[in-house]
């Protein structure tokens, strides 16, 4: 019986001439930087410019979070990459009831422009383009950094990054949501426009799958249901006003790379070929840059395991080197311990290390995507297109993303795949080496990086400075002028700068959001 990819998908032994017969490689593939696009986004790809090697991390306080990030610029990464806190992610500060036991943990604590200039401190934001991992508070921390930025001199068209931004996919598969879905493309599409005019080198959002794979998504799932919410986006901003070609060039995407290689290079493929079609065929855009799906790549983390932890340097080389070989833009490669804690100093290393040894020790970024022509792959790519077309018709009859999310949709095909692989691992079926095969019988001890718990209580001594030290009718004045715009039509994201240059903290300014748009409750389907 022929094996199944991961995504189902029949997975032949050999693949030859009969797999592409009728096949066009003018139609399927073009020229690397020509539509549609599946043979990368640029002609010359890694030759013209190496992949931007961005290490997600930031931990504890600010000051040490920018000690990690000068550390990670030493050691030759390209560009940052921002983890924040919980609180953070859900518009609370450092001294909430509901943040305790959680400040510092997953993320550094921004709560004020205090925080995010230390942050930056020493930083050069005009030549380092800096990707922040958050949703629902996304228009915060943006602004925080532009007017970080001026304050270091740096004009905002001159400051490159991304901001997650990604709200659809909170409700789908990691939680980080404050407002119902429909606040919350608006607050989407406001950045959008913002952006526009003020920030234009700056990529909007950073549309994800990688969350919805680490729930257990199969590639197919993974693909369809991002492109489902890069759909809706363009819908929403569309329907805001914006002419298509003004926002989609800065749309950007995230998706896993699993050791699947082949069925991964394939993944990444086929995804671009079916944005590019969508968004000309469907949305009319004709700027070739909103045709182009750039993408973002961080290497699953759900794969790696505590047991023989050193196993996932070898899992993480195989992932980030699917992520080239498929034409990725910007890459996260994990760090070995992660399945068992935050990474210590060596281990962040050789995670960076991985990548450069991709990059200037292998010959795989001296040709633009190597695999065209392959009988298998070629295969594999029009399978997986196939696939996710198919899903994301699915998605299209029940109305598109959001009323799919509203019924649980979403949620529930995951679901189904994630307890598929679990029962095929328990049953040995899947292999997972050094788990369920070729285990040891006694494993070598380990020491994690722990956060210092101590930690919340310095943010929550910050916070008490920063609230005795500014002016408080300044601050309520302009979270009155906040308010007003949330319960209007204009752009919240100038008064929310005002208020933020007021110091307001990320707490004011979202609870000052909570009161005019509420609050989401998942609805019982979740
Ligand atoms: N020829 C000509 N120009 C080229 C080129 C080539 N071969 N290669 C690159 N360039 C140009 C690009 O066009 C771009 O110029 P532009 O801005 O004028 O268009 C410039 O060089 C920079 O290149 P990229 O845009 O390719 O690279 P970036 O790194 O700047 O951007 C991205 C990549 C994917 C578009 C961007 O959105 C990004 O960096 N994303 C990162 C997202 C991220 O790090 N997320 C972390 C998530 S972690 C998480 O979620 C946590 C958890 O819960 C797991």
């Amino acid at each position: 019986m022929a094996r199944q990819s991961e995504s189902g998908l029949p997975v032949e032994p050999v693949y030859g001439p009969d797999a592409l017969a009728g096949w066009d490689p003018g139609e399927k593939l073009g020229a690397p930087g020509s539509y549609p696009f599946t043979r990368g986004v640029h002609p010359t790809m890694y030759t013209g410019r190496l992949w931007t090697m961005r290490q997600y991390a930031g931990f504890g306080t600010a000051a040490e979070s920018n000690a990690h990030y000068k550390q990670l610029i030493a050691h030759g990464t390209t560009g940052l990459s921002v983890a924040f806190d919980l609180p953070t992610q859900m518009g609370h500060d450092s001294d909430a009831p509901l943040a305790h036991g959680e400040v510092g943990k997953v993320g550094v604590a921004v709560d004020s422009i205090d925080d995010m200039r230390t942050l930056l401190d020493g930083i050069p934001l005009d030549r380092v383009s800096t990707s922040m991992t958050i949703n629902a508070p996304a228009a915060l921390l943006l602004l925080l950094y532009q007017l970080v930025g001026e304050e270091q001199g740096v004009p905002a068209d001159r400051l490159t990054g991304t901001v997650q931004n990604d709200v659809l996919k909170e409700y789908i598969a990691r939680g980080t949501y404050i407002f119902p879905p429909k606040p919350s493309l608006r607050l989407v599409a406001d950045l959008f426009g913002y952006c526009r005019a003020e920030i234009p080198r700056w990529n909007t959002i950073s549309i994800s799958g990688y969350h919805m794979a680490e729930a257990g998504a199969t590639p197919v799932q993974e693909v369809a249901f991002t492109l489902a919410d890069g759909i809706e986006y363009v819908r929403t901003a569309l329907a805001a006003g914006l002419d298509v070609d003004d926002f989609a060039p800065r749309l950007s995407f995230f998706f896993v790379a699993r050791t699947t290689l082949l069925e991964e290079v394939a993944k990444f493929r086929a995804a671009r070929r079916i944005w590019a079609r969508v968004m000309r065929d469907e949305f009319g855009a004709r700027n070739p840059k909103s045709l182009m799906l750039r993408f973002h790549t961080q290497t699953a983390g759900v794969q790696l395991t505590a047991q023989q932890p050193e196993v996932n340097l070898v899992r993480v080389a195989v992932q980030g080197l699917a992520a080239v070989l498929g034409g990725t833009q910007s890459l996260h490669t994990n760090s070995f311990d992660e399945a068992i804690a935050l990474p210590t100093a060596t281990s962040a290393r050789l995670a960076l290390r991985t990548q450069q040894v991709l990059a200037y020790e292998t010959d795989v970024a001296a040709t633009a995507d190597p695999f065209a022509g392959s009988y298998a792959v070629e295969s594999m790519t029009d399978a997986m297109e196939a696939a996710v077309l198919e899903l994301m018709g699915k998605v299209a009859d029940l109305g598109g993303a959001v009323s799919a999310i509203e019924r649980g949709f979403q949620k529930g095909e995951i679901e189904r795949s994630a307890y598929r692989i679990a029962r095929e691992t328990d049953s040995g079926e899947r292999v997972v080496v050094g788990v369920n095969r070729f285990t040891l019988d006694e494993e070598e001890p380990y020491e994690p990086l722990r956060v210092d718990p101590a930690i919340e209580a310095r943010q929550a001594e910050r916070l008490a400075q920063l609230r005795a030290g500014r002016d408080r009718a300044a601050v309520d004045a302009a979270l009155g002028g906040l308010r007003e715009a949330a319960s209007g039509t204009g752009n919240v994201l100038y008064p929310m700068k005002e208020a933020l240059r007021a110091r307001a903290t990320v707490g004011e300014v979202c609870g000052a959001l909570r009161e005019v748009w509420g609050s989401h409750v998942p609805s019982e389907v979740f």
